[in-house]
């Protein structure tokens, strides 16, 4: 059988350490292949972030396990990289030093010359010129700052990458541009990365996923899992049978919002 990169095993959390009503996550169980790319669906608040901070381990399951190449995750580490909508860079270091930074962490046995190499190489992968290395992340736009950070996650080389609404805060033209160069990104290397990505937006699920969980809320559990048609941007919405998977989405999304309200009710 083909080994799976992550493994979640009956997870459950609560952020009260005790598992009574103020469950977040409830028996969560989920295997993932290397190289599959993952997009979490679901209502705000529903516990998307909890999950992807679980398998950061940046939270402990309170019940459950969650295995990394078969051995359980203890602890945050340097083999998972973390992308947030916040973009996580240091504001006090420019956008070269915290790539170079967080290679001397990874890396930390190549030469001295080879850190600023490398971080201006990241940079240049995803777009920005040299002149960026020297700058501070207050002056650089959102879109700058969100390369920046997709550039320092890829270049530590984790298996993993984590991304939680990385383009949230994107207006729509930036968010196709970043889009377009993480899938470039990730189709390009071999072996391809294993991305879970947290996002609102159904079509950018379509679009990025190779697979699409939706997590119903109160607490959340997996009410859907498909595979997605690899697809391209020309024909995200003529494709017909990209357009039923749109529409069993958000009738997923709609089905498990309704069921909450007429509990609030
Ligand atoms: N640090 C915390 N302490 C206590 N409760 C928390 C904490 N962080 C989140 N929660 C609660 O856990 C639940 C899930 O939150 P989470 O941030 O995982 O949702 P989400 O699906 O990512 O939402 P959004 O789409 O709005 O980002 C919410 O009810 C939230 O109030
Ligand atoms: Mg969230």
């Amino acid at each position: 059988m083909e080994q799976k990169i992550i493994s979640i095993n009956s997870v459950s959390f609560s952020y009260s350490s005790s598992l009574d009503d103020a469950l977040v996550l409830k028996e969560i169980n989920l295997e993932v292949s290397p190289g599959e790319f993952v997009c979490f669906l679901g209502q705000s608040g529903c516990g998307k972030s909890t999950l992807l901070r679980l398998i950061a381990g940046l939270e402990k399951p309170t019940a459950g396990e969650i295995l990394l190449n078969s051995t359980p995750i203890k602890g945050a580490s340097l083999e998972r990289g973390v992308v947030f909508q916040d973009y996580g860079l240091f504001p006090w270091f420019t956008a070269g030093e915290n790539i170079r930074l967080a290679l001397e962490q990874k890396f930390k046995d190549w030469p001295k010359n080879k850190y600023k190499e490398k971080a201006l190489e990241a940079l240049q992968q995803v777009g920005l010129s040299e002149k960026i290395y020297k700058k501070l992340p207050k002056e650089l736009s959102g879109g700058m700052k969100q390369r920046c950070a997709i550039a320092q996650a890829f270049a530590i080389e984790p298996s993993i990458l984590l991304m939680d609404e990385p383009f949230g805060a994107l207006d729509a033209v930036t968010r196709a541009r970043l889009q377009d160069m993480l899938l470039d990104l990730w189709t390009r290397q071999d072996p391809k990365k294993t991305i879970f990505f947290v996002t609102h937006d159904v079509d950018e699920a379509i679009l990025l996923a190779t697979r699409i969980i939706v997590l119903g809320q109160s607490p959340a559990q997996i009410i859907f899992d498909c595979p997605v048609p690899e697809i391209s941007r020309e024909n995200q919405f003529e494709d017909l049978e990209i357009l039923k998977l749109r529409n069993e989405l958000i009738r997923q999304i709609n089905k498990d919002v309704a069921a909450h309200s007429l509990n609030d009710a």
